[in-house]
């Protein structure tokens, strides 16, 4: 079969962690997929920057000459503009698009959700909401069967590293949201992760995704954790308590609402167990009761990770006509006798 042509939009620090994955795991993603994934371009904004482990021959400052070369696209540049018009360039172009971008999803996402179903292309977004942690699709397919009622947890890396540091480091927020910056959790403006607004735009795709429902990102209520102080944190702790930003998303008789604000989450409770840049994200439905959902919530290689089992997805979509191949024909690996070890 013919290769299907990658175009990695943007290569900042997902970007760079997806070029590393599809360089490295070439030849075993071409096995899942069933035909090899070439990357032919990576758009920036400066090609001269430096870019570890990614060939500069593959950099260029042509994005849309790129997205009409490709039969996949992958967006991670972030931010509203000119993430979305690339997109919707690409979904033209009839390429399948994975994104990582919750901000766009959150403002804007029917317009690309239709502007897709109306292409027939591929939209996959994993990446948009806690990082490594399969989530979108199970709620979106695992649970389609169910009814879900509350999604409720930590959505937000750099807060829940922020929080944590400032209880168990007794460091001060601005320090904290620095460290979370140099780690590569926060986003290209911090005051996005401190302020609320990651985590509103995350419950607000949670919320459309698990009610099948619009939740616009303005009715989502949102405060961040600018105002928690070291003395807070410290006194949640002597009253057995855990400082945490929660977004939580819930089914009502009268309606869905979502909600992002810190709250005293109790000592025992599993939330207050999740420290540094992790997710956890409990799940409610009818039939199936409660799920939770718990890993690496930001950073490039986590958030890589997601981008690519959607590129696989995806792509093997487009080869198949389907899932493709679901068995593990592919693999040598000896297994070995079973032993207690
Ligand atoms: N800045 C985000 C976070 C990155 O800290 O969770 C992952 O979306």
């Amino acid at each position: 079969r013919g290769p299907v042509r990658v175009a990695v939009l943007g290569c900042g620090v997902v970007g760079t962690q997806v070029v590393r994955l599809l360089t490295q795991q070439r030849d075993d993603l071409a096995a899942r997929v069933g035909a090899p994934l070439e990357i032919v371009g990576v758009a920036v904004r400066d090609v001269t920057a430096p870019r570890a482990g990614v060939d500069p021959a593959l950099l260029t400052t042509d994005a849309e000459a790129l997205v009409a070369r490709a039969d996949l696209v992958i967006e991670v540049i972030g931010g509203l503009e000119p993430a979305r018009s690339l997109i919707l360039r690409a979904i033209a172009a009839g390429a399948s698009v994975v994104t990582a971008n919750k901000a766009l999803l959150a403002a804007d996402g029917p317009t690309l959700y239709a502007a897709a179903e109306a292409a027939g292309v591929d939209l996959y977004f994993e990446a948009a909401v806690a990082g490594a942690i399969p989530l979108v699709r199970p709620v979106r397919e695992s649970l389609a069967g169910d009814r879900i009622l509350r999604v409720l947890g930590i959505v937000n890396g750099t807060t829940n590293y922020v929080l944590d540091q400032m209880a168990t480091e007794g460091l001060d927020l601005s320090t904290a949201v620095a460290q979370a910056q140099q780690l590569g959790f926060a986003e290209a403006d911090p005051t996005a992760d401190v302020e609320g607004f990651d985590a509103a735009a995350k419950a607000a795709i949670l919320a459309s995704l698990a009610f099948h429902t619009r939740v616009p990102l303005e009715l989502v209520h949102r405060e961040g954790i600018a105002a928690i102080t070291a003395d807070d944190v410290a006194w949640a702790a002597r009253t057995g308590h855990v400082v945490k930003l929660l977004a939580i998303a819930e089914r009502t008789d009268e309606g869905v609402s979502a909600r992002v604000h810190p709250a005293l989450v109790p000592a025992s409770h599993p939330l207050a167990g999740v420290h540094g840049a992790f997710n956890a994200v409990f799940v409610e439905a009818e039939a199936a009761g409660e799920l939770m959902f718990y890993g690496r919530g930001a950073g490039g290689a986590p958030t890589a990770s997601a981008v690519l089992g959607d590129v696989v997805s995806a792509a093997r979509h487009r080869v198949h006509g389907g899932l493709g191949p679901v068995e593990s024909t592919y693999a040598d690996l000896p297994v070995l006798p079973a032993s207690a070890a």
